[in-house]
């Protein structure tokens, strides 16, 4: 019942790594968030819209030190990308906060102090394995590997065992409790089937949580013990309040907190409905409403994420279709807990018969008839009929039920729902034939009436479709003169028959111009590969043909001898046995192995790579190794072959 008369809204999406650009994966959750946001704003609800970037850790250094620059620069550059996406998107975000801000970090060292007082936080040793890429402990039932080692469950990498003095959370003392909250609230984790899998996890059984870092220099230091930084999951989670104006802003803080949701991707379910809460109970916050876990988008089966390599760029959509196109495709096609699986046919399909036709065609069929008939001006209109009340019924039904679904963070049904009844007012239109009472001059009035309702009917779905696509409610709002916006509409007040007679309309034009697979494909697929340089340029990677590729010719060769190219420290001379000829190569990779342990290995050598003379030295063939840190690895085969053997 109280929630009914709340009249705030605070909602969150997690705040994203900054160790690379954001994918269509991030903007997901974004767009989710900014939708809900625009809904309350719409009730007439006070809304505050947090998002922004987690920009401390051990990823964060190690991507850094890669592109050659230190952590703050790294997160600065990649920091604009994300505000410009936002931008592109029309994400009405309230602030964007950045966990290098000194705010944030002196609210968190605030928080780790009281709670060091106040005892659950404590200083002990911690032994385990640890995975660098999701900067996480791997959890004890993770099995050891046939090598000897544990393999991250998350990302599939290999983990190394690390030992070091490190401050724990008591999260031991919090299984009851939160079990407790749990019950009291089921709703706090949705969609349900996650909340069951929160609650299992737990009964099983909660170990105390290392919270701290010797190995991480590139994080918030531990107040009064500077040897130590905060572990990342532990600062960033409390952007949730820090954001919301603890200890910066009482007021601020006073209104929005506790958020009504924290949107997240399944993957973060863990920190999120375990020690999210379990730290905010032991400093004494009050606790959020809902942790809500979407799906996640995948492409060719699998999750899209930056290190699988399979992101799709939402730039390139972008361009290409705007950015309600792509708000409307992800919200529509998927419920908010699934997972989403992105092709390029379900796209354009979606694009051209629920924007282009069902939409588009409506509205734009509507304005010409109005433009042809009544020259632009909304006339008086005549008597209404039976079937005149049944749509303006329909759409009083619609609306509560879009509403609902809103209110239950069901986007999709929302959309199916705006989407049916658009259907009824097309069909509306084919009934009632206006075309054919266009030809009676003495049916003035109900041509007025059957275009009134038709135009009332797009006006209302608008406001309903606000939420997900703004930019074409304003522009709907536009065409039809429409005065009032969001906030001055509170949901309840919003009248099928608020449109006078007598406003103009404009000359229609295309809401959503049809999309072409092939030329969708083609511009979205381009060469691309948005890689930076260090300098924080893009390098546009080509594609070459099969026919380009066919022409290297790739040979497994033997090492015959091997010495160093005097006066270097990078170059060995090598003899090579190509199974039809010996050979000379000369290649830089004294740094990485010894001449002597490359006699008798095998490798690939490019065969007809022009010959060179490198200093000094005769070169008859290139090897192949990959480049980590300035030096060089080769890749050796798993079994032994016949030198000469072909590579293709
Ligand atoms: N920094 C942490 C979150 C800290 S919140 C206190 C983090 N960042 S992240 O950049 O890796 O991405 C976070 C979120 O991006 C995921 O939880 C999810 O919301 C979204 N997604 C990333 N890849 C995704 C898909 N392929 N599909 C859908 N959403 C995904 O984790």
């Amino acid at each position: 019942m109280e929630e009914k008369f709340k009249q705030t809204f605070y909602v969150t999406t997690p705040i994203y790594y900054v160790n690379d650009v954001p994918h269509i994966g991030h903007a997901y959750t974004t767009i989710i968030a900014d939708a809900l946001a625009r809904y309350q704003r719409l009730c007439g609800k006070k809304v505050y819209f947090l998002t922004g970037t987690d920009e401390h850790g051990q990823k964060i250094e190690k991507a850094a030190s890669e592109k050659g620059l230190r952590p703050k620069e790294l997160a600065d550059r990649v920091v604009v990308r994300f505000k410009e996406l936002w931008q592109k998107l029309n994400i009405s975000y309230d602030y964007f906060i950045r966990t290098t801000e000194e705010f944030h970090e002196k609210g968190v060292q605030k928080i780790f102090k009281m709670l060091l007082d106040k005892g659950d936080i404590y200083k002990g040793t911690y032994q385990g394995w640890y995975c660098v890429s999701e900067e996480n402990f791997l959890s004890e039932d993770v099995p050891l590997e046939p090598g000897g080692h544990k393999i991250c469950p998350d990302c599939g990498r290999k983990a190394m065992l690390l030992e070091e003095e490190s401050y724990f959370f008591r999260l031991s003392a919090y299984q009851q409790p939160l079990l407790d909250f749990y019950a009291a609230n089921p709703r706090f984790v949705r969609p349900q089937s996650r909340m069951n899998e929160v609650v299992s996890f737990v009964r099983q059984g909660l170990k105390d949580l290392s919270i701290t870092r010797t190995t991480v220099r590139w994080g918030i230091p531990v107040p009064g013990d500077p040897r130590h930084t905060i572990y990342v999951w532990f600062d960033a989670l409390h952007n949730y309040v820090t954001g919301a104006g603890y200890d910066w802003n009482p007021e601020l803080f006073r209104i929005f907190w506790p958020a009504d949701v924290h949107l997240i991707g399944k993957d973060i379910l863990r920190f999120h409905a375990i020690f999210w809460p379990a730290f905010l109970m032991a400093a004494g916050f009050p606790l959020p409403g809902t942790v809500y876990g979407h799906g996640w988008w995948l492409k060719d089966e699998t999750k899209m994420s930056k290190s699988r390599g399979n992101v799709l760029d939402p730039y390139l959509i972008l361009e290409k279709v705007g950015p309600d196109a792509l708000r409307y495709f992800l919200l529509r096609e998927v419920p908010v807990g699934l997972d989403g699986s992105f092709s390029h046919e379900g796209f354009v399909q979606r694009i051209n018969s629920d924007l282009a036709n069902d939409l588009g065609n409506l509205v734009q069929r509507i304005l010409t008839m109005v433009f042809n008939y009544f020259g632009g001006e909304i006339q008086e209109p005549g008597e209404e009929t039976e079937a005149d009340r049944q749509l303006a019924r329909m759409f009083e039904e619609t609306a509560k039920r879009v509403y609902s679904h809103y209110d239950d963070y069901a986007l999709n049904r929302a959309l199916e729902e705006i989407w049916v009844f658009l259907n009824i007012t097309n069909k509306y239109l084919a009934d009632q034939e206006p075309w054919k009472i266009a030809r009676k001059p003495e049916a003035r009035g109900r041509l007025a009436r059957v275009l009134y309702q038709a135009l009332c009917a797009i006006r209302g779905s608008s406001y309903l479709i606000y939420p997900v696509m703004p930019e074409t409610a304003e522009r709907i709002w536009g065409f039809i003169g429409e005065k009032r916006r969001p906030g001055q509409v509170p949901k309840n007040d919003l009248n099928f028959y608020d449109l006078s007679a007598g406003t103009r309309t404009s000359k229609p034009e295309a809401l959503f111009p049809r999309i072409d697979l092939q030329e969708f494909i083609g511009e979205v697929e381009k060469p691309k590969a948005a890689l930076e340089n260090a300098s924080g340029q893009e390098l546009k990677m080509e594609y070459i043909t099969y026919e380009d590729f066919k022409k290297m010719d790739l040979r497994v060769v033997r090492v015959l001898a091997a010495e160093r190219v005097p006066g270097t420290n990078k170059l060995l001379k090598l003899q090579i046995d190509l199974g039809t000829e010996k050979r000379q190569i000369v290649a830089g990779v004294a740094e990485t192995y010894s001449p002597e342990e490359l006699v008798g290995k095998e490798f690939i050598v490019i065969a007809n790579l022009q010959p060179a003379v490198i200093r000094g030295v005769e070169s008859q063939g290139m090897l192949l190794a990959a480049e980590v840190e300035g030096k060089a690895i080769i890749p050796f085969f798993d079994r032994e072959l016949p030198p000469g053997t072909r590579v293709k």
